[in-house]
């Protein structure tokens, strides 16, 4: 399958069947992406969770693509109260089958609310997902603080690849993202949510170089890679 980054959180899966996932489609007001709104296609929008950082271009592209959003509850009823079709709600702690294969969703340690003119809209608990396709394993943290059942997360799954924020501010930092990655035993780490605001910025080398040789791997913008 091919995995992609573009840019903060959005990461997306082409599998060898041609299903195509997106995770956290935040393109409008996001000058790092690579990706234009316009040319999106996707089946499947996984929403880790409810800030605009993360939701995104959630709306538009469902409802224009026809996809089906994978998220909390929450979230579900503010995708259908908002004319999204195609849902599938989650909650932590639970695994379904879908046709491209198996999606667990998982705590994350964040908030989770949507700002909507001068409302903040309650979007239930933030989360990350753990996907099971074509034999790879694969974890998408979310925003999150480093947490000790990440531990457990890394011996109930071989996780062999690990998306994880190491901005700072909002969510783990470098440092908390090499002792997640260790409680982890990802095979592959890739950091994420960074550099797309001023409080955010990083240098993702110093992170994999923190990590032990060959684990760490910094996808450019627009990066495709193969597994
Ligand atoms: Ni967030
Ligand atoms: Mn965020």
């Amino acid at each position: 399958m091919k995995l992609s980054y573009h840019g903060h959180s959005i990461i997306s899966i082409e599998t060898n069947n041609g299903v195509r996932l997106m995770f956290d489609p935040f393109i409008t007001g996001n000058e790092l992406t690579d990706l234009k709104l316009s040319e999106v296609e996707t089946d499947y929008l996984l929403i880790t969770h409810g800030h605009n950082d993360h939701v995104g271009d959630m709306l538009p592209i469902a409802k224009k693509t026809g996809a089906t959003v994978i998220a909390i509850p929450e979230i579900i009823h503010f995708a259908t109260k908002n004319g999204v079709e195609n849902v599938h709600p989650m909650n932590i702690g639970g695994t379904y089958s879908f046709p491209f294969g198996r999606v667990k969703m998982v705590h994350a340690q964040h908030s989770s609310g949507y700002e909507l003119g001068d409302e903040m809209i309650y979007m239930g608990s933030p989360a990350g997902f753990i996907l099971e396709i074509e034999g790879q394993t694969i974890y998408h943290a979310g925003d999150t603080s480093e947490f000790g059942d990440m531990g457990l997360l890394g011996e109930l799954f071989g996780i062999d690849i690990a998306f994880l924020p190491i901005g700072d501010n909002f969510t783990m930092g470098p440092e908390e993202a090499v002792r997640a990655s260790q409680r982890l035993k990802a095979k592959k780490v890739i950091p994420i949510h960074y550099n797309t605001f001023p409080v955010i910025q990083q240098e993702p080398m110093d992170f994999i170089n923190l990590l032990p040789n060959g684990v760490g791997q910094v996808l450019a913008i627009g990066e495709t890679i193969e597994l």
